[in-house]
């Protein structure tokens, strides 16, 4: 693969100084200068070695009924009958073939939030594959290439598909086990119920897409509504968090635990950063280190949320028993830092203006640089404007969110680093997939792209994505047009 590339470059490369020989293009000297650079190192590995071994997992996707929220019946839509679906479990360089059968009333397609793979695989519909209709079924195979928290859900009708439950939680273990007793995974989540109990049919309504999308009034940690989370002391823990809300941003509080942050949207961190401040928006992933203090034997310790101003308890950590002493493994070491120099240098590639106007659907329309992107039926976009990025180059993306609502920006198949904020340089000290973008605020982001194809680029907020605010960002090789 490399080589041929290399082989494609050179003959390029030689062809332009024919042309130029001929007196052909002078303006094909820019052309060639850039040809002639040596490849840019990639930030992270491009791809990695493949441990031969393959995954193999059934999914269904179901209407059905479960004992959830406060335990009466509550009539969901589910990956194996189950909300959250099941845990899907690999190891760093496996491949992951899942095969899908769609059970439910409408089409869908599962897209594997953060994970790159090849385009095919992304599960967006009419882009990378077609809608899978009631009763059909779709076969998803892909390497991982990075070890992980990740999540999938479909990308079709997500603002009633994913609020109806249908998400779950893809981690990539590493090769080397870490130095961990115990590992615990809280899927974050947030229900609208109606005056019976049940998941409120109105979906996409006026107010939701007015506002930060749909925000219900019960929040839940794999599905329970403040469960207790038996701990012993000791206890060194990996703490897996994904929020999977349509809207809710989650601002989870571990005070007193001394937690680090170690990964966030599935790479390990830079260096351990301390927990104070956690924010997931819809989409994001947040993995914490902590070992469970002694001194809180039998003790009992909410965690509460933060981000709305009347703080809530998520769940109730309860330490009791014998201490655990943890395995004495070394950590595996996070990756070193990239050089994020040649992006900052760049001025943006792209900006992507994000705001609202009247129309569309659903009488409100979100839109990226005035347009609206839908998925599917008599609203889809023909004539959508794709942006065009060259792979294996730096390139900054900027966000200027014009309006005054959240939006948590998603790019499919690549990681990126935040640069700047309002101007102002900024180091987060890892990689993300989505970044929360707050009223009137202007984002930049260094991308390294390296998978060729076109991948979405969107709102998490689902009734923002939905109501438009969507694009696509078409990945190229080097030399290709
Ligand atoms: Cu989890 Cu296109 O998104
Ligand atoms: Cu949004």
């Amino acid at each position: 693969m490399h080589r041929n590339r290399w082989f494609i470059a050179a003959a390029l490369v030689a062809l332009l100084a024919m042309l130029a020989a001929l007196g052909l293009g002078q303006e094909d000297d820019a052309a060639m200068a850039t040809l002639r650079q040596p490849r840019v190192a990639p930030p992270y590995p491009e791809d990695t070695p493949s441990t031969g071994r393959v995954r193999e997992f059934e999914l269904v996707a179901a209407p059905t009924a479960l004992p959830l929220l406060d335990g009466r019946s509550l009539e969901v839509w589910a990956y194996n009958g189950q909300v959250p679906g099941p845990t899907l479990r690999a190891t760093h360089g496996d491949t992951v073939r899942v095969r899908f059968t769609n059970k439910l009333p409408q089409p869908t397609t599962i897209h594997w939030h953060g994970i790159r793979l090849p385009n095919g695989m992304d599960g967006v519909p009419g882009v990378t594959q077609p809608p899978i209709p009631p009763g059909g079924t779709f076969l998803y195979e892909f390497k991982v290439k990075d070890a992980g928290t990740y999540w999938f859900h479909p990308h079709l009708r997500g603002s009633e598909q994913v609020e109806r439950g249908l998400f779950g939680v893809l981690i990539v273990e590493d090769q080397k086990p870490g130095p961990f007793s115990r590992e615990l995974v809280w899927v974050l989540d947030d229900w609208r119920l109606d005056a019976s109990g049940q998941i409120d049919g109105r979906f996409n309504t006026r107010h939701d897409l007015a506002h930060d999308g749909r925000w219900g009034q019960v929040s839940t940690v794999n599905g329970a509504v403040q469960p207790e989370v038996p701990l012993q002391p000791g206890e060194r823990v990996r703490l897996r968090m994904v929020n999977v809300a349509n809207g809710r941003v989650f601002a989870p509080s571990f005070e007193g635990l001394g937690a680090s942050v170690i990964a966030i949207d599935g790479l390990a961190t830079d260096r351990p950063q301390p927990a104070s401040r956690l924010e997931l928006a819809p989409g994001n992933r947040v993995d914490l280190d902590f070992t469970v203090p002694e001194a809180l034997s039998n003790q009992r310790m909410e965690v509460m949320d933060h981000f709305t101003r009347r703080p809530f308890p998520l769940a109730t950590l309860v330490v009791s028993g014998e201490v655990v002493r943890p395995p004495e493994v070394a950590a595996v070491a996070p990756p070193p830092s990239p050089d994020l120099s040649p992006a900052r240098a760049l001025q943006p590639a792209e900006t992507f203006r994000l705001n609202a106007r009247r129309g569309g659907p659903f009488g409100i329309e979100w839109t990226i640089n005035d347009e609206a992107f839908h998925h599917e039926g008599e609203h889809a976009s023909a004539h959508h404007k794709v942006y065009r990025l060259p792979a294996h180059q730096w390139a900054t993306l900027r966000f200027v969110n014009e309006s005054s609502r959240l939006h948590p920006m998603h790019v499919h198949g690549q990681f990126f680093r935040v640069v700047a904020r309002n101007g102002a340089s900024v180091d987060e000290g890892h990689w993300r997939d989505t970044v929360l973008i707050r009223p009137r605020e202007t984002v930049d982001v260094a991308m390294f792209p390296q998978d060729v194809g076109a991948w979405m680029l969107h709102c998490h907020i689902q009734e923002h994505a939905e109501a438009g605010m969507m694009t696509l960002v078409d990945v190229h090789a080097e030399g290709s047009q």
